[in-house]
């Protein structure tokens, strides 16, 4: 097989995170992109890796019956937001359920085989999910663009009107008005290849149950041009408004880093409920972006964890509060460990707002916190780590305090799978894994596993 060849043949499995179907040929792979699983196609193979070739798709000769025409006008121009808007969203969910499955019994060793594993659960909404959006500033022939990287392309931007994730309506008018303030004001955007330019991020947080929105602008500089011109106008075109931040940004990196912040007007923080839970959270703290779908994860992990009134919760990368203030009412104490100061502020304020007297917050790195095991007995620990996952310094330090529950919400399930080895290497087998599709039109899943002591499962 040659690169430039055309074939034709049919889709047989379907790759994520990648989202692409693969192909089988001559005892080789071949990925493609936008094509179904099941669909029979021509194929044009556009280059070659050490170990599978990349393909075009050239004609769909046999359609799938969940194909749909992608709603959004900037999926077809490359937007790299979400990259499974051509599927139905119930095959969207079983791709990911089969995909969770393929991992965990590859990576996850011989148990997750014995393993109950439920159905995915999908999203309460497949569109307009998202509380929060970070769009990218830049420079595109000398006019100022404001959009989303194109997938593997971090110096790229695609211009974009608006966006299905959010709630549209408030994302065009926003995308618009910043863009068109921006050019009017000759103000640049970043490059990130140069690392020039002023204006480099909008940050949009939408708390649909309080009908508020919070804007923060990301920017190489402290200050902007005619910043009361331009909140004024702002006001006049979205009432909603309840925040303004300017978010100094002078990073290397691609990512949104908040150096330093300023609030031109109104809270730096806003307000999301999640069943009888009201949370406040900081521009900079970490908050589930499906607020429904994530109200389902913690209603799993809560009938997972079975959280008893005499027992210490451990809540371990606590964010503002999230699980362990939702369960807080339902065992005798709670400890949060988070790392980040303004979600560990949130989390404290958060349990006084809510009336909630046995809830501690600690700030503290989860490996640090675990190095000197503390007196108190928990029974029960969640953890809710970051994509990375846990390490092993941290399963063992964890399973030295011999908790009769761990309940482990997860964002990848690649690392959870390694993650599980690691546990049962130190007596803690999984019983229980349950998924919840907070990520809909991207690859992106929730997972929340219950593991035990590997006696009490024989027993
Ligand atoms: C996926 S979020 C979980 C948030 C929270 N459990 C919730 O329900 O919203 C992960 C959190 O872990 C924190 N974090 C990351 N690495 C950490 C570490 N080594 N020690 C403590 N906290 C950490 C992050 O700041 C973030 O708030």
């Amino acid at each position: 097989m040659q690169v430039g060849e055309v074939f034709e043949a049919r889709a047989v499995d379907f790759a994520l995170p990648e989202c692409v179907a693969v192909f089988r040929r001559e005892g080789k792979i071949v990925f493609v992109p936008q094509v179904a699983p099941g669909e029979h196609c021509r194929v044009l193979i556009k280059g070659r890796k050490r170990s599978f070739f990349l393909g075009e798709p050239l004609q769909i000769l046999e359609h799938s019956l969940f194909r749909v025409p992608p709603p959004c006008p900037h999926f077809m121009q490359g937007c790299g937001g979400c990259s499974l808007q051509y599927l139905e969203y119930g095959e969207q969910v079983r791709i990911k359920e089969k995909h969770a499955q393929q991992v965990l019994s590859r990576l996850g060793g011989e148990d997750c085989k014995k393993v109950h594993i439920e159905h995915m659960a999908p999203s309460p909404r497949s569109y307009e999910y998202r509380n929060k959006m970070e769009f990218n500033f830049g420079d595109k022939e000398g006019s100022l663009v404001l959009g989303l990287r194109p997938k593997n392309r971090w110096w790229d931007l695609v211009d974009i009107s608006s966006c299905f994730l959010m709630k549209q309506e408030l994302v065009s008018k926003l995308l618009n008005f910043f863009r068109r303030w921006g050019r009017e004001a000759s103000l640049s955007g970043y490059d990130p290849k140069r690392k020039e330019g002023l204006l480099r991020n909008l940050l949009i947080r939408y708390s649909e149950s309080e009908n508020a929105v919070m804007i923060g602008v990301g920017s190489t500089q402290q200050s902007l041009p005619d910043e009361e011109g331009m909140l004024h106008s702002l006001r006049r075109i979205e009432p909603r408004l309840t925040g303004l931040v300017i978010i100094q940004n002078r990073s290397p990196a691609g990512a949104l880093l908040f150096e330093k912040t300023r609030t031109i007007w109104g809270n730096d923080y806003f307000f999301e409920n999640v069943g009888n839970i009201r949370y406040t959270v900081s521009l900079s703290s970490f908050f589930q972006v499906n607020t429904a779908a994530n109200q389902l994860v913690y209603e799993k992990a809560m009938e997972l964890a079975s959280p008893l009134p005499h027992e210490q919760l451990l809540d371990l990368y606590s964010g503002s509060g999230g699980i362990g203030l939702y369960m807080a009412s339902s065992v005798k104490q709670v400890v949060g460990v988070e790392e980040n100061l303004d979600g560990l502020k949130d989390a404290r304020a958060n349990a006084i707002s809510n009336g909630i007297d046995n809830y501690t917050a600690i700030e503290e790195k989860v490996e640090k916190y675990l190095a000197h095991p503390p007196s108190k007995k928990f029974s029960l620990v969640t953890v809710d780590p970051p994509r990375a996952g846990l390490n092993t310094k941290v399963i063992r330090r964890l399973a030295r305090l011999h908790p009769e529950k761990v309940v482990y919400i997860s964002c990848n399930v690649g690392s959870l799978a390694r993650d599980l080895q690691d546990f049962r290497a130190h007596g803690y087998r999984m019983s229980h894994i349950s998924f919840v599709d907070l990520f809909p039109q991207t690859p992106h899943f929730e997972a929340v596993a219950l593991l035990t002591p590997s006696d009490t499962l024989k027993g």
